[in-house]
């Protein structure tokens, strides 16, 4: 199974930004601890990070032919970005939402995601945890899928 991690605009500041919200891992560290989840589960993880709209855009519209689930972290854009909204919808592959803090703590504006509708869900709140649970989650709905598809073929 292939899982693809996207981190949008200022995650790879994670470690000296706003620590007490976002704790102080650096986005190496939090991508070395998904990878290591994933190995221990036999899930190949790639871990891609970018500021630009465009770019998620692109990576989404590629994870087509190169993972069977994407996780997203897609930051700031989470709360108005039509655009990736609309790339996550594009895809078949299925996604799962994370966020290092509870968003519906926080400002108001930061409480509504556009990408919430089209996706498994959100995991909001848990910092690094919110990753690994989204890995760990992304992997037995797989296996649940699979085993499904191979009960129907018999
Ligand atoms: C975030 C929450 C967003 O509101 C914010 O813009 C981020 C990070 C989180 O992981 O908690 O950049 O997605």
């Amino acid at each position: 199974m292939r899982i693809l991690v996207l981190h949008g605009p200022n995650l790879n500041q994670l470690g000296r930004r706003e620590p007490t919200i976002y704790g102080t891992l650096t986005l190496q560290e939090i991508n070395r601890r998904i990878e290591e989840k994933a190995a221990s589960l036999g899930v190949a993880a790639q871990c891609l990070q970018f500021s630009h709209e465009g770019d998620l855009v692109d990576a989404i519209h590629q994870a087509q032919e190169t993972a069977d689930y994407i996780i997203i972290n897609a930051a700031a854009y989470t709360h108005y970005s039509i655009a990736l909204r609309d790339a996550l919808a594009s895809v078949s592959v299925p996604a799962i939402e994370v966020h290092l803090s509870n968003i519906h703590r926080r400002e108001e504006f930061r409480h509504h995601s556009v990408l919430a509708a089209v996706v498994i869900g959100q995991i909001s709140g848990f910092g690094v945890y919110s990753y690994l649970a989204a890995v760990e989650a992304a992997h037995g709905l797989w296996q649940e899928a699979k085993k499904k598809e191979a009960d129907a073929n018999e």
